[in-house]
């Protein structure tokens, strides 16, 4: 596959060598109003989290409802920059980029989002949607343009008529083909997609989730994959993030979590999940996270964090350390897994 050629040139020295993303120590906050003549409260959304992800691999973020899934996926796209910590990506420092960087950058990651009904303008039609990154990023003439459109609709499984048809004509997993085509147009080595299969019907998940698969290996591309439903990530994942809180709790290649979770939060969403053969699991929709029926509680609000390990006051397991000291994330278990837990490094 050839790279587009671009007018938002790489960085001087861009070092292929380098992970496809480094995020150190990543937080985004927010601060918010909790009503009139209330003090402003911070919302610690993010808080600290650190990963790598290689070319052509697949990290999968899990986590109930408002644990940061969403926000972590915006700062990597450089949506909103982080509050602290440092991003690379492709070997590029984000947080210190300057405009011409952060333009580069921007051709390097891109978003899938959930809902392929509100991502794509009603108003345009497909060839012009494709067009648009190439015409803005590339010095192509129209008619290479053209050719590439048509190519890139074929690559993930739609047909040349289509380019002249509006949104509205396609159905929700066409959508979602469109979705990752357009984000495809600039060939970035990563995408983030934040639960792509979700508003899919069951039947039209798992196509969506193969052609994720096949231009993964075709192009080398990196995935950030959220989502809720476990049997997607075992599906795709080469190592999976647990996240409660804004923090992450466990991380760890998806065999090893799949074959022992070891932070209690984990084995409480991994006991969710029914025992089906793989085939069913990637579309079993009994596999869905939300609510984790075996947290009968609330977690505690983003605004008001528990001292201690966030998770203390749902935890069977939690002690007087647990209550005062937050836990940090260390080795345990098999190769690779790395747990935030005083109970787990006791064994
Ligand atoms: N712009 C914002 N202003 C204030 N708080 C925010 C903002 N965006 C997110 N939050 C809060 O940050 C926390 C994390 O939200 P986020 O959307 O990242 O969660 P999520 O894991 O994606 O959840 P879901 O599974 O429901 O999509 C939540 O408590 C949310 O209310
Ligand atoms: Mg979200």
């Amino acid at each position: 596959m050839s790279a587009a050629p671009t007018l938002n040139p790489a960085p001087a020295a861009p070092d292929a060598q380098a992970p496809l993303l480094v995020a150190d120590d990543l937080s985004r906050h927010y601060r918010v109003s909790r009503g009139l003549f209330q003090p402003q409260a911070t919302v610690r959304a993010l808080n600290g989290v650190s990963f790598t992800l290689q070319r052509g691999r697949t990290l999968g973020v899990v986590g109930e409802s408002g644990c940061g899934k969403s926000t972590l996926a915006r700062a990597l796209t450089l949506v909103e920059a982080p509050t602290a910590g440092r991003l690379q990506i492709a070997g590029t420092e984000v947080t210190t980029a300057d405009a011409a960087r952060r333009r580069w950058l921007r051709t390097q990651v891109q978003m899938v989002f959930q809902n392929p009904y509100g991502s794509l303008n009603p108003r345009k039609r497909i060839a012009q949607m494709l067009d648009e990154p190439l015409k803005l990023n590339t010095p192509l003439t129209a008619a290479e343009r053209q050719e590439r459109v048509l190519r890139m609709l074929e690559t993930v499984g739609l047909r040349a008529e289509h380019a002249q048809r509006y949104p509205h004509m396609f159905s929700g997993g066409q959508r979602q083909r469109i979705a990752i085509a357009r984000a495809l147009m600039l060939s970035p080595p990563l995408l983030v997609a934040d639960e792509p299969t979700s508003a899919l019907d069951v039947s039209v998940q798992a196509q969506i989730l193969n052609l994720l698969r096949d231009l993964q290996r075709e192009r080398q591309l990196g995935y950030v994959f959220i989502s809720h439903n476990l049997g997607v990530i075992e599906h795709l994942a080469d190592e999976v993030m647990v996240m409660y809180l804004g923090r992450v709790v466990e991380r760890a290649p998806k065999a090893a979590l799949f074959a022992r979770p070891l932070h209690p939060y984990s084995q409480v969403l991994w006991a969710a999940v029914p025992r089906l053969d793989g085939a069913r699991r990637v579309v079993a929709p009994a596999a869905d996270l939300t609510p984790p029926s075996a947290l009968r509680s609330e977690p505690p609000s983003p605004l008001n964090l528990p001292p201690g390990c966030a998770f203390h006051q749902r935890c069977p397991l939690a002690d007087a350390r647990c209550r005062a000291e937050l836990p940090a994330l260390r080795p345990a278990g098999a190769a690779g897994q790395w747990v935030a837990c005083h109970r787990v490094e006791e064994g």
